[in-house]
């Protein structure tokens, strides 16, 4: 479960990469099909999070907030990408994109049971 989680968040940071070239060649038409791809990949995140926790719940409150990083990093991602491709202001989300991927990626791979890097 845990490669199915990393290989479907890596595939999103691929697909928002190419949602955001997509949005500054001017293709909005080609950026709005690779967001609903990246709409389906969320749902894999969900999937594999969620069962994530349901084994790892009871490790206590960083496994939480590694569950609430996740989904705020799953929710800029989504507004920094239709922001970008409809030429808004984008820096805000952006910004706690940033943020809330960093605090789940410490949190993952550095503070919890799952987490492959040195403690
Ligand atoms: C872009 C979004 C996300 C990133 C970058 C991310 C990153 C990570 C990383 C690096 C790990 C550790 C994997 C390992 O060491 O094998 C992990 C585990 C986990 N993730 Fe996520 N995740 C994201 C979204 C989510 C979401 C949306 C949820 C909840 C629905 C979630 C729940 C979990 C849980 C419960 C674990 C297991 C923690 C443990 O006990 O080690 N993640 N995630």
């Amino acid at each position: 479960m845990a490669h199915l989680h990393i290989t479907s968040w890596v595939l999103a940071f691929i697909l928002l990469a190419i949602v955001v070239s997509l949005a500054k060649k001017g293709n909005e038409k080609g950026a709005k099909i690779t967001q609903m791809i990246l709409r389906l990949d969320y749902l894999l995140i969900l999937y594999s999070g969620g069962s994530l926790f349901a084994s790892y719940a009871s490790y206590g409150p960083l496994v939480i907030i590694k569950l609430l990083a996740g989904l705020w990093a799953i929710a800029s991602m989504e507004m920094a990408a239709v922001k970008t491709y409809k030429h808004k202001p984008a820096g805000i989300w952006w910004t706690q994109f940033i943020i809330a991927v960093a605090i789940a990626l410490i949190l993952g791979f550095g503070f919890l049971p799952m987490g492959i890097l040195p403690r």
